[in-house]
Parts: structure tokens; C-alpha cells; sequence
């Protein structure tokens, strides 16, 4: 299987680094060119794993997709044949569940493996399957796959229990093309739901409020094509900020939204970073000094993001002082400590809080990747460890992290890639 091998304990990383197209926003609006007319062609389209495992999914449904020379993704939906979403690609990749929503609206039918459970948590998706049927659709779930249909679906007030994201996509993306008005009440504000509504609006959707707690949705009759391109990465934006932190470096992050990552450049000003940002650049300077430890609790935007957690998690492992993270999104996003504890971090866990005192340094260990943001911790704690950091399972990190090994060379870090055989690439796809 292919390893991380980091040699820790170097220079301070130093140098600038451009962010890629943000993993979570390009997936629903992949997914949303399902319900166009006409062509959709997508720029900032980062290079991952789940973008491949997305194309691989429309592409078996009968969609045209074409990456041009500018890396741009030309999206034509209307060779469709097939509404069926199966469980080889959906286990592999749980976001294959913004298919439904489109699907549904667009051509009254979808067949979608139900997810299933995932390293992180449980992470049911009731609340799509109830949010589309508020609008109408019949849906019954059996043998492990959601069958929905409908004829028109028809605009409904929608209060979401609990705010969620992917939720909250399926549902204004299968809104935009029902009959009448749809509200959504305690919707996720999360910068992505905002990118995939102005994606939509410009097809010809009418939605207004994305971003807030309550979005309304006017149905509009057809969608057309339209050329879009993806926001930056906020959580790549902040693991390389931390990446500066981390090593007391000094790092400058381009063509990202300092306005979209509040909450992370706070606790990094708090950790004692100084923080400089441009419209569209952030730099980190920790000047070298140590960081302080920082207390964090993880809530829906724009409150400190979970997908942050396990990042500052490795910063606060050799940070001065003690401090909690209090997990509140995800009941099981700590596998990540057990790794760093194996580096000489010295981490309790209470429940769905870590406390962590930190420590004067870390040394080198095997280290195994358990999903996407663990991953990304665990090779942030290697740059700072004593000796060589080979971290495992890192087929993780390349679903969400466009060439991070090679960003993060670029800034001096000392970090390589083992390549694994053919046959550990194919047991990894079906773990
Ligand atoms: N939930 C339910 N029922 C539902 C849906 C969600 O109980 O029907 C619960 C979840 O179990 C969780 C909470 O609601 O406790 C919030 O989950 P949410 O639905 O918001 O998560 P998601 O949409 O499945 C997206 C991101 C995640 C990110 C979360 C939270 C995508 C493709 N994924 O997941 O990204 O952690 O929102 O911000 O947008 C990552 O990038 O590493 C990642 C895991």
C-alpha cells in the first residue's frame, strides 16, 4: 500500500503554496449537472480521488464528461440511460448520495445505495431521505438501496432536525426544478452549500438565502448549462496554515477566501501565529516561536469546522500548555489520537474530548491513516517528529488533499511517497 515517509524535525516550512478547488463543493456540483438541460463545463476542479470516483459514477449512469487542457470538466448530461447509484462506488465514497436529489427531480427516478456506517461515525442520511419525501417523493428503502420516484415533486417547508450538509444539498438540489416554493429551515450554512447554490442559480435556479439559517427555493421549470468555477479549499487553506504553525514557519497560502475560514484563523492567532491576509491569500508567521495550546469545540459553520480537528489535534500535541478539542459533529473523530500517541503525544480521551498537554517534541513511528483528516494530522505531527514518520493507508489523504506531498516539499518539508503495488491499490479501493 502506498506509504508517507516524512522526515521530521527540520527547518521551519517556508514558502508559498496555492490552494486547489474545494473537495466538498465540487462533489454536490458534479452531482447538480445531472439536473441541467444542456452542458456544464467546471474550472477549479481539484485533482482527487473522489472527483475520479464522482466522474466514474455519472460516467456509468451514461453522462459525457471530457477534462480539457485547462483541466476543466465538461459535463454533458443528457446521454443519460441509467439512475442507479451502486454500492461498489457508494461504499467507497458516501458523498455518491447527491445523486438522489437530482436524480429524482430531474428524471423522477433513482435507485442509490444507502451509505452505511464509516470510520468517523455513524452519519445516517434520514434526513435527505425525509426532506425529499416533504417533497413528494415515494421512497422505500430495501436491500441496503433507497428507491425513490416521483412524478413533479412539489415545493414544501422543510425544518431539518439537525443541520447537515450533504442533506441540505440533496434537498435544494432537488427543490430547484419542483413546483412552487421551498423552504429550508436550520439549513447548513457551510461555504459549500453557498458555492452549490450559485452554481445552481447560474443554470437558472431561483434560490435565495444559502449561507443562512433558512434557504428558499422557487422551482423553476429546466435548468440550462452553465460554466462555473469551484471556490477554494477552506480545509486544505487551514491544514497548510497549520502546517506553518506547526513547524514554526512562516507560510503563505494563494488563491483561497480568508473571509470563509474565521474560526480557524482565530485559534491560530491564538496559538500565537501572525496572521496577514489579501483578498485572496493568508499568510501564517509563528516567527518561530512555539505555539500555544488551543481550546476548540467543533459546530456547524461558521463556528470551528470538524474537518479541522484533527489537524489542530497534532498542533496542540507540541504546543505549550494544556487544552481540550471537543468533538461535537461526528461521534467517532478521534482515531487520530491513538496514532499520535504512538509519536510520544500525551492525549486523554473523556468522551468526545481530548485533552492533550503538550509535549517538547514528538518522535518518529509507523503511523497508520484512519480516514481523510486523521490522515492529514497524522502528517503534520511527522513534520515536527524526531526521525522518519511513515504513515500508512494514505489512499485516505488523496481523496481529499490535491498533490500534498508536493506542496508540502515545496515549502521545505522533507517528504516523499512510497508507491504501493497494484495489488495493495486494490485491496485499499475496497477497504
Ligand atoms: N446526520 C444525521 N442524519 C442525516 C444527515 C446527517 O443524523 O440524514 C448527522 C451526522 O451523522 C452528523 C451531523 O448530522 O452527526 C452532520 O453531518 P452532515 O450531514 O453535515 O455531514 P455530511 O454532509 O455527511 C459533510 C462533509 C464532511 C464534513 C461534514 C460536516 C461533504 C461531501 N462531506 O458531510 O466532510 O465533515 O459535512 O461539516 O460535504 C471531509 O471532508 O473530511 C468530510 C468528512
Amino acid at each position: 500500500m502506498a506509504k508517507i515517509v516524512i522526515t521530521g524535525g527540520g527547518a521551519p516550512l517556508d514558502g508559498s503554496v496555492r490552494i486547489s478547488g474545494a473537495k466538498n463543493a465540487v462533489l454536490p456540483i458534479l452531482a447538480s449537472t445531472l439536473l441541467s438541460d444542456g452542458p456544464v463545463i467546471i474550472g477549479n476542479v481539484p485533482h482527487l480521488n473522489d472527483v475520479t470516483t464522482t466522474m466514474e459514477l455519472l460516467g456509468q449512469m451514461g453522462v459525457q464528461l471530457v477534462v480539457d487542457e485547462r483541466m476543466k470538466i465538461h459535463v454533458d448530461p443528457r446521454s443519460i440511460h441509467s439512475f442507479f447509484a451502486p454500492y461498489d462506488l457508494v461504499k467507497t465514497m458516501r458523498a455518491s448520495v447527491l445523486v438522489l436529489g437530482p436524480l429524482l427531480a430531474r428524471y423522477g427516478e433513482a435507485v442509490v445505495s444507502l451509505p452505511g456506517g464509516c470510520a468517523i461515525g455513524s452519519r445516517p442520511v434520514n434526513l435527505h431521505i425525509k426532506g425529499l419525501a416533504a417533497l413528494g417523493a415515494d421512497i422505500q428503502v430495501e436491500g441496503g438501496y433507497i428507491r425513490a420516484r416521483a412524478k413533479r415533486l412539489k415545493g414544501a417547508h422543510i425544518v431539518l432536525d439537525i443541520q447537515t450538509v450533504t442533506g441540505t444539498e440533496n434537498i435544494m438540489m432537488a427543490a430547484v426544478l419542483a413546483k412552487g416554493t421551498t423552504t429550508i429551515e436550520n439549513a447548513a450554512q457551510e461555504p459549500e452549500v453557498v458555492d452549490l447554490a450559485n452554481c445552481l442559480n447560474a443554470m437558472g435556479a431561483d434560490i435565495e438565502g444559502a449561507g443562512s439559517r433558512t434557504i428558499v427555493i422557487h422551482g423553476v421549470d429546466r435548468l440550462a448549462g452553465c460554466e462555473y468555477d469551484v471556490l477554494p479549499d477552506r480545509i486544505e487553506t487551514g491544514t497548510f496554515l497549520v502546517a506553518a504553525a506547526i513547524t514554526r514557519g512562516r507560510v503563505k497560502v494563494k488563491n483561497t477566501r480568508p473571509d470563509i475560514l474565521e474560526s480557524v484563523l482565530l485559534k491560530l492567532e491564538e496559538a500565537g501565529a501572525e496572521i496577514t491576509c489579501g483578498d485572496d491569500w493568508i499568510e501564517c508567521d509563528m516567527h518561530g516561536r512555539r505555539p500555544r495550546a488551543v481550546d476548540i469545540t467543533t459546530a456547524p459553520y461558521p463556528a470551528f469546522p470538524t474537518d479541522m480537528q484533527a489537524q489542530f489535534s497534532a498542533l496542540n500535541t507540541i504546543a505549550e500548555g494544556v487544552a481540550t478539542i471537543t468533538e461535537t459533529v461526528f461521534e467517532n473523530r478521534f482515531m487520530h489520537v491513538h496514532e499520535l500517541r504512538r509519536l510520544g503525544a500525551d492525549i486523554r480521551l473523556e468522551g468526545n474530548t481530548a485533552v492533550t498537554r503538550g509535549v517538547d517534541h514528538l518522535n518518529a513511528a509507523p503511523v497508520m491513516a484512519t480516514d481523510l483528516r486523521a490522515s492529514a494530522s497524522l502528517v503534520l505531527a511527522g513534520l515536527v517528529a524526531e526521525g522518519e514518520t511513515v504513515v500508512d493507508r494514505i489512499y485516505h489523504i488523496d481523496r481529499g488533499y490535491d498533490c500534498i506531498e508536493e506542496k508540502l516539499a515545496q515549502l521545505g518539508a522533507r517528504i516523499r511517497r512510497l508507491p504501493g503495488t497494484d495489488q495493495d491499490e486494490l485491496q485499499a479501493a475496497q477497504a
